[in-house]
């Protein structure tokens, strides 16, 4: 094992995994030896967020986030957001609203959103608009994208409800 490298213990869509990691290496690159490819590498930069995932519940950019600095944390990916093949309220809202077209930046406008509804239940649109002002969508999805994240909302509400 070199200088710079590590091994980390996380759980990865709440199964505990270890990995033995170089310093520079980055959580995108993480997820890939696991075969986790929702988390897209796109800009590189922090600024498609394409690469998002969820780390002990936060939105990061699986870009700019170092591997090693997952240890002892808890990270989710797109796949690991449904409940035993059943999919979240949001994932669902994504589909019937057709905000979905070539997909690649749906992983990370979905997780953006699971974590807005999970701060504010019943958000504005221009809430919604400023909590994915850092996701963008080359194809230019956005109003579909907007309404289903409303829908989201009023889903996830009344799930909580039930
Ligand atoms: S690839 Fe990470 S923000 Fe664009
Ligand atoms: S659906 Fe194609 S980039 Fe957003």
């Amino acid at each position: 094992m070199g200088a710079t490298e590590r091994t980390i213990r996380f759980a990865l869509n709440g199964r505990p995994v270890t990995a033995t990691v170089d310093s520079h290496f980055d959580l995108v690159d993480l997820l890939q030896r696991f075969d986790l490819t929702g988390a897209r590498e796109s800009c590189g930069q922090g600024l498609c967020g394409c690469c998002t995932v969820l780390v002990d519940g936060l939105a990061v950019s699986g870009c700019l986030t170092l591997a090693q600095l997952v240890d002892g944390k808890s990270v989710t990916t797109i796949e690991g957001l449904d409940q035993a093949g059943v999919l979240t309220p949001t994932q669902q809202a994504f589909i019937d609203e057709g905000a979905i077209q070539c997909g690649f930046c749906t992983p990370g406008f979905v997780l953006m959103a699971e974590q807005l509804l999970a701060h504010t239940p019943d958000p504005s649109e221009e809430e919604i608009r400023d909590w994915l002002a850092g996701n963008l969508c080359r194809c230019a999805a956005y109003p579909e994208i907007i309404r289903a994240v409303k829908s989201a909302a009023a889903r996830t509400r009344a799930h909580a409800r039930a």
